[in-house]
């Protein structure tokens, strides 16, 4: 680590496990970089500021109650915290702020998660310089502001539902009509304040995403948003952070996955939030344990509707699955994607997941449930074609014969090939004079500036 600058950078990121990773991943970044790190956070989802003894975490109550908290409405879940968060994000700021005057400490400026909407009149208030984060990649972020306008014209999209959406490419009409079902208006009011608070704003800050990844869409975002745009990459590679995961991960997967032989495991999560019906994890485990490949299934406590785990699996359905698999509540994702036994991820296809495979070279089999995962889905399958898509079917013998078309089949060699010079260049990116290495050079500039 540098030595420290003087400077302290306030960071204040979404309480989802897919937002809290990236932000304190910048957290680990700009630590690096001789930053000071004060990370406000909700009391809904905190991180434990123990896996980070050097940041300081400043807790701020969201006035949410625990049955608000367990909905699956994300966009409700969201607009709730954007109210109740204003008066205590204020008092923490304002006292942050005045202390640090007293102290003589600098206060470079506040980065927040893009879907926080209400910091702009505050940080003006202060004369504070404000950056936002997105989690999403840069196409979705730049696209999604779109969609309240292809709501209303949704009948005459919904045509050719193999067509690829004009406004919003690669998507395809199909995923829209699965987009715009999840959508209503308080999204789209929702979503003009995101793009206010991104034009206001002194830059914006994608933490995975690089030009090798999603160029045209960068220079897009520059053009409209007309503020600077950083796409730093997966630093992961270059900082590995402490653990931010809400979950405890089952640290079993690993002496499990030693005992597989290369590149025969098919790895299968779909994230943080997203949920499956009882008849879908039913037909998950069968067409798993069918292909006869060894597997590692993440099964989310909560994550299936109508139960509490995995107990409405059949015992014959079971029998199968202890013989060739491997059912866990949270996995050490990271680590089981580096591992050499892991052959291909079956994925919903968050930002996260989607770069963290690439990163590891593992070749998908993209099942993707909603919002930004469907367009992620799409670069994944018909842009870079380092994956087969699932086109949203749950059913035992799709599952069966995509396993063993990856893993088994020359289809499969050839994606894994496709795969393996994509994660070079990703990697490259975030290497010395690397695109995404420079992007975050100019980022650090900027800060060391305000
Ligand atoms: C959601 C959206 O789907 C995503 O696209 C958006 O950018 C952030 O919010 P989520 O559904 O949780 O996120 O998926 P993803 O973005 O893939 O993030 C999940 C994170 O949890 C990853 O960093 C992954 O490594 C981690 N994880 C997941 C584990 O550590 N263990 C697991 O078992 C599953």
């Amino acid at each position: 680590m540098e030595k420290s600058n003087g400077q302290r950078v306030i960071l204040f990121p979404l309480p989802l496990q897919g937002c809290i990773n990236p932000m304190l991943q910048l957290a680990t970044i700009l630590h690096s970089k001789g930053f000071s790190i004060t990370v406000i956070h909700t009391s809904f989802n905190a991180p434990k500021p123990s896996n980070h003894p050097l940041f300081t975490f400043l807790q701020i109550p969201d006035g949410l109650s625990d049955a608000e908290t367990r909905t699956h409405d994300v966009t409700l879940l969201l607009t709730r915290l954007n109210r109740s968060c204003v008066s205590p994000f204020r008092e923490c700021l304002t006292k942050l702020y005045q202390s640090a005057k007293e102290e003589k400490e600098r206060i470079s400026c506040l980065i927040h998660d893009a879907q926080w909407i209400f910091t702009q009149p505050l940080t003006q208030s202060l004369d504070l310089q404000r950056l936002v984060l997105s989690t999403y990649n840069v196409s979705f972020f730049h696209g999604h502001f779109v969609l309240p306008q292809l709501r209303r014209e949704r009948l005459l999209l919904l045509q050719e539902q193999d067509d690829l959406v004009q406004e919003f490419p690669p998507l395809r009409k199909k995923d829209l009509s699965q987009i715009l079902e999840e959508e209503t208006e308080l999204l789209d009011s929702y979503s003009d304040k995101i793009l206010e608070t991104t034009k206001t704003s002194s830059g914006v800050i994608f933490v995975s995403s690089c030009e090798e990844l999603d160029q045209d869409s960068l220079t897009l975002a520059r053009q409209d948003f007309k503020v600077p745009i950083y796409a730093i990459g997966p630093s992961h590679i270059n900082f590995p952070a402490m653990s931010s995961s809400l979950f405890t991960p089952d640290d079993t997967c690993i002496p499990w996955l030693d005992k597989q032989e290369d590149k025969s495991v098919i790895y299968v999560s779909f994230g943080s939030l997203a949920n499956m019906s009882v008849s879908e994890l039913i037909e998950i485990a069968w067409g798993l344990s069918n292909s006869n490949q060894p597997f590692l299934l993440v099964v989310r406590v909560g994550s299936v509707k109508d139960a509490e785990w995995i107990e409405t699996i059949p015992e014959e359905v079971m029998e199968r699955v202890k013989a060739k698999g491997k059912i866990v509540k949270w996995a050490p994702q990271q680590e089981v994607l580096k591992h050499r036994a892991v052959g291909g991820f079956l994925t919903h296809n968050g930002w996260n997941s989607t770069v963290e495979s690439v990163c590891e070279g593992v070749p998908m089999i993209c099942l993707p449930f909603v919002w930004d995962q469907l367009l992620n889905a799409r670069f994944v399958s018909d842009v870079w074609r380092v994956g087969i898509h699932l086109e949203g079917r749950i059913e035992r013998n799709v599952i069966e014969r995509v396993v063993r078309r990856l893993l088994l089949e020359r289809e499969g060699e050839v994606v894994r090939e496709r795969m393996k010079l994509l994660m070079e260049k990703v990697r490259r990116s975030v290497k010395q004079n690397g695109s995404a290495y420079r992007s975050l050079e100019h980022l650090v500039d900027r800060i060391s500036s305000f």
